[in-house]
């Protein structure tokens, strides 16, 4: 996935009519193609590795699904490394795993962004059993109240191959895009990645070969999305 020359994020907020916001719009299409009798409504970006562009491309997928109309939860499941409130610039005081502990209300912790539409929840602070408070039985159960208030929900997760975390995520996601950072990562590394996804049987819709190496021209960019090898 291409990327601004900017150190911006989000890309698809600040320039919607870029070449680069249109790769994103693509890559919604192609989410709601891939398959078409089955509703693509709880989604995660997952990775082999850490630095590979899961963020960036869950947070500008997360923007394009609001700008389409829909109502957007964004969720911060990276209990290890937490991004998303830098991302957003929000407080992380409280969280997901407030909410998974019983400690704030809903409301209190699902905040609303300068995206009309896109709603984010905070990974909040750092838990000392991340995979164990993911799988929880009260993960299960904020994630339905959540599927009844919003059109689609996205989770921000670590890399598959650190901790299991990404696995326990996608086991309750109906589909998983796989980003790959282009040149940078070995094959048999994603291939690891795509076995511990298929173990836990995730959808994995498809792969976005992402390229952060930015050229002069800033052109040099591709984007792949659609294989299942
Ligand atoms: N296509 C791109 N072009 C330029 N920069 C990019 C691109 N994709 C990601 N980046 C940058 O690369 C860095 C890593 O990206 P990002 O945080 O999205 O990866 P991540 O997979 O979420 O990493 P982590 O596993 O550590 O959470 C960020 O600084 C981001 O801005
Ligand atoms: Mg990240």
């Amino acid at each position: 996935m291409p990327q601004s020359s900017t150190n911006h994020n989000l890309i698809t907020m600040e320039n919607p009519k870029s070449p680069i916001s249109e790769a994103y719009r693509s890559l919604r299409t192609n989410i709601q193609f891939s398959a078409i009798d089955q509703n693509m409504k709880v989604l995660m970006v997952a990775s082999a590795k850490s630095g590979e562009g899961k963020t960036t491309t869950v947070t500008n997928l997360a923007i394009t699904y609001a700008q389409e109309g829909k109502s957007v939860l964004l969720i911060d499941a990276d209990l290890r490394k937490p991004s998303l409130h830098q991302v957003f610039q929000l407080t992380n005081r409280t969280g997901l795993t407030s909410a998974l502990m019983n400690q704030h209300a809903l409301p209190e912790l699902i905040r609303s962004t300068s995206v009309d539409n896109l709603s984010v929840i905070t990974s909040g602070p750092i838990p000392p059993n991340p995979s164990e408070i993911l799988g929880s039985q009260r993960m299960l159960s904020l994630l339905e109240e959540f599927k009844g208030m919003y059109d689609v929900i996205l989770f921000d997760t670590p890399p598959v191959l650190a901790v299991t975390d990404s696995s326990i995520v996608s086991s309750f996601c109906d589909g998983v895009i796989l980003v790959v950072l282009a040149g940078k990562v070995k094959k048999d590394l994603v291939k690891k990645a795509k076995a511990s996804l298929d173990h836990v049987k995730a959808k994995i819709l498809g792969v976005v070969l992402n390229n952060n190496t930015r050229s002069k021209s800033g052109e040099h960019y591709y984007y792949y999305y659609g294989t299942r090898e």
